[in-house]
């Protein structure tokens, strides 16, 4: 089948072509790329073109596509049944895997992160019998209702700020706030003593591209809303066991944290976990209502523990971020123009590329960027066989599967790209 019989058929079926609304590349024009083979760092679309990819399934492939380790366990484990609606010894293991490694005390499996975020504002407000919740301006936290307030990348690059369908009686009980600024933080309470369940951020933010949280707002969402009463929520789902083994590390003293992507293998998973005597307010030991017929699925599972076995040696973190720190140089001088670039903001493996000369400290500012100059960029990238996120407002994924070629030729091509009439012409 050919690629524009694949996407006439999806057309047809599903809105926009496709089942998650960013992959219809309707911010950057063009064509949605079908894909139907990974391997290590490339997709192979139905003609058989080959793409670099830097999309990598929006972060769950830190080892990249088809991981021999992760595709065997997967078979085996198939072969023995793929669901039972019980309990099963994966899901312990996994389990304690990443308890251990996140300081946990207690978690819970879900099968999105979505599912993670939601049921931990839930679990936030019945611990604290407060019903408002505090979130940042551009973070994503899934597609739950009260979550779907000013929530970034695939609502952004849609022009939704607020999803239809919400009722406003439930948006009114999300509070938005600028990333990184401490005053707002510090007057939303000021304001509102005692009504805040809690406040809900992205560790480092990856949802509005690719934005470093300030320590000094770091050190106040751990000061803060403690100091009146409210809990912390981490969103680990991209950088839980991306930038490290384990919790990013930069809220340490968040109450819960929702992890997915990663600990999946590539498959359908989210966690949400935390302190003891929180978790033990979830059913069946607490009054908190949660459940899932697929949670804790066995394939997920034995993904998971496939990939964190490898991840353990380290070495995958090591060599991804040498690639992607080798890329961010190249991007750098790529996009330079006489004394001004565009900026590249790193994180270990993540990255982003904006097309404005500072890196943004927030989403009023991401949003600065010339998102023209990247729909051109991002068509003319496709064009040399690399795949990028197709929007501005993503964060690109470098996997330890990438080779040092891989990368000199994403770099080369931003170069041509860049030098091009369209991208070259960006602000
Ligand atoms: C930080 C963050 N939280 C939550 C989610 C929602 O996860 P899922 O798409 O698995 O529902 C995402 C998805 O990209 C995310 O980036």
């Amino acid at each position: 089948m050919h690629n524009e019989a694949i996407r006439e058929a999806a057309r047809a079926l599903f809105p926009g072509g496709v089942n998650s609304p960013v992959r219809s590349f309707r911010s950057v024009g063009g064509s949605p790329v079908p894909i139907v083979r990974g391997q290590a760092g490339h997709v192979f679309d139905a003609e058989g073109e080959r793409y670099i990819d830097l999309q990598g399934a929006f972060g769950p492939l830190l080892l990249g596509h088809a991981h021999p380790a992760v595709v065997e366990v997967i078979q085996q484990t198939a072969a023995n049944g793929t669901a039972f609606g019980a309990l099963t010894p994966a899901e312990a293991e996994l389990g304690q895997r990443i308890a251990a490694a996140c300081g946990l005390e207690r978690l819970r499996f879900v099968n999105s992160g979505t599912e993670a975020t939601m049921t931990a504002i839930r679990l936030a407000r019945a611990a604290t019998g407060r019903d408002i919740v505090v979130k940042f301006d551009g973070n994503y936290h899934g597609h739950s209702d009260g979550l779907l307030v000013k929530a970034g990348s695939g609502v952004a690059t849609l022009g939704l700020s607020d999803s239809a369908g919400v009722p406003a009686a439930i948006a009114g009980l999300t509070a938005v706030l600028p990333y990184n600024d401490v005053p707002a933080l510090e007057a939303w309470f000021a304001a509102h003593p005692g009504d805040t369940a809690a406040v809900i951020v992205e560790s480092v933010a990856g949802n509005m591209g690719l934005v470093e949280p300030e320590p000094r707002f770091l050190a106040a969402l751990q000061e803060v809303p403690r100091a009146h009463g409210a809990l912390l929520i981490a969103d680990e789902v991209i950088t839980g066991f991306r930038l490290r083994y384990g919790l990013s590390g930069v809220l340490p003293d968040a109450d819960l944290f929702c992890l997915g992507k990663i600990i999946g293998g590539g498959l359908p998973v989210g966690a949400f976990g935390g302190r003891a005597d929180l978790m033990s307010l979830i059913a069946p030991e607490g009054p908190v209502y949660q459940a899932g017929t697929l949670s804790g699925n066995p394939l997920v599972m034995a993904a998971g523990i496939a990939t964190l076995d490898v991840l353990a040696t380290g070495e995958p973190y090591r060599r991804a971020e040498k690639l992607a720190a080798h890329l961010e140089n190249g991007l750098r001088a790529a996009s330079k123009r006489g004394e001004t670039s565009a900026s590249v903001v790193r994180r270990g493996s993540m990255l982003t590329l904006f097309f404005r000369p500072e890196p943004p400290r927030d989403y009023a500012e991401a949003r600065e960027s010339d998102t023209t100059a990247f729909g051109d960029f991002h068509r003319g990238m496709l064009e040399h066989g690399v795949l990028l996120p197709p929007s501005q407002f993503e964060t690109w994924f470098v996997s330890a599967a990438h080779t040092e070629d891989d990368i000199d030729h994403v770099v080369q091509a931003a170069h041509q790209v860049l030098r091009e009439a369209g991208a070259g012409g960006w602000r």
